[in-house]
């Protein structure tokens, strides 16, 4: 049984405007999936849809076989969710807040204060608990909401932009979290967010969206098999043979589509004999923000890679 099942999923808001327009997709236990696409494309429309919290207008979207339209209270238990604002109550202290959420899912005293103390500790808030999250800073205010989505131990973790407004310390904190989540405790998580460098760190999986549209979803190698991404020799050198290089990007820096690291030690050695001088070489692949751009933009995309990174 797959975590998420979405199958032609449709979402009208206004008459004739689809913000989701027949989406399609099925996400497996423990993933990271990764939800790319830019504003208003319709990633937060799917996972209030997900969380039981909007209706679809077509189609039907399941979470561990459960129709997300039919049990809302199984699908609460089994989501946890970190919307994009930040939400818990500003007059109640951390602490308060875990506790009213905690009954709320029904969790016994013992079951809130141990999960409470172990999410605070490693979310570093334990010395602020017993403040007012209206006193809180932002990035406390999300780490706040991060625990609480996490007390009743959910199967699935719904992020929405989790890392903005977090400083490197706490960011790295958190990925470090969802992470051990995913992969020691097979929890299956979901993530909307624009930052594509934070995605490809963590995510194991990805759909791209745009207007409503999937335009493509996989792993990494699959999307990139997909549009048949090439690879770059960029070199540093002198005298290189021009039937080499293709194109030369800024002075004495070249960059020589290849296909594999035997085409590129045979090109290295054809310079070298050939009288060409090489200082430095490095393979340059796709990443994820190129990739996201292929698919965004429908075309193959210009490595973004600067001279200098050489
Ligand atoms: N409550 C609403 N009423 C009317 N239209 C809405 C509503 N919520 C969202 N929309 C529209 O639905 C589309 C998708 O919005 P959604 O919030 O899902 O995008 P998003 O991908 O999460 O964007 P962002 O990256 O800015 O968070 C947009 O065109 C938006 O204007
Ligand atoms: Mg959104």
């Amino acid at each position: 049984m797959h975590a998420i099942e979405v199958c032609n999923l449709k979402k009208s808001y206004t008459q004739g405007e689809n913000a989701l327009d027949s989406i399609s997709f099925h996400i497996p236990q423990g993933a990271i999936f990764g939800f790319l696409g830019p504003n208003g494309s319709g990633k937060t429309t799917t996972v209030r849809i997900l969380n039981g919290i909007l209706s679809p207008t077509q189609g039907s979207a399941l979470v561990y076989g459960q129709k997300v339209t039919a049990n809302s209270q199984e699908i609460h238990r089994l989501c946890g969710v970190m919307t994009e604002t930040a939400a818990s109550y500003e007059n109640l202290t951390g602490w308060e807040n875990l506790d009213f959420f905690g009954q709320m899912h029904g969790l016994s005293k013992t079951e809130i204060k141990n999960q409470s103390e172990q999410l605070l500790y490693s979310l570093d808030l334990y010395e602020s608990k017993d403040k007012k999250v209206k006193a809180y800073s932002t990035g406390m205010k999300k780490r706040i909401s991060l625990a609480r989505a996490l007390l009743h131990r959910p199967k699935i973790l719904f992020l929405d932009e989790p890392t903005s407004g977090l400083d490197p310390e706490s960011a790295q904190n958190v990925t470090q979290m969802v992470q051990k989540l995913a992969i020691e405790h097979g929890v299956t998580v979901f993530l909307c967010t624009h930052q594509l460098k934070y995605a490809e760190d963590i995510c194991t999986l990805y759909g791209f969206i745009h207007k409503g549209n999937m335009l493509g979803f996989g792993t990494f190698q699959q999307l990139l098999q997909e549009k048949n991404s090439t690879i770059y020799l960029e070199l540093r050198g002198d005298s290189i043979p021009p039937s080499f290089t293709p194109y030369q990007n800024a002075n004495k820096i070249y960059k020589i589509p290849i296909t594999g690291d035997t085409d590129a030690s045979q090109i290295l050695q054809g310079i070298l004999k050939q009288g060409g001088q090489v200082y430095e070489a490095k393979q340059i692949h796709w990443g994820l923000e190129d990739l996201y751009f292929a698919y965004q933009r429908g075309v193959s995309h210009e490595i973004s890679t600067k001279s200098n990174d050489l």
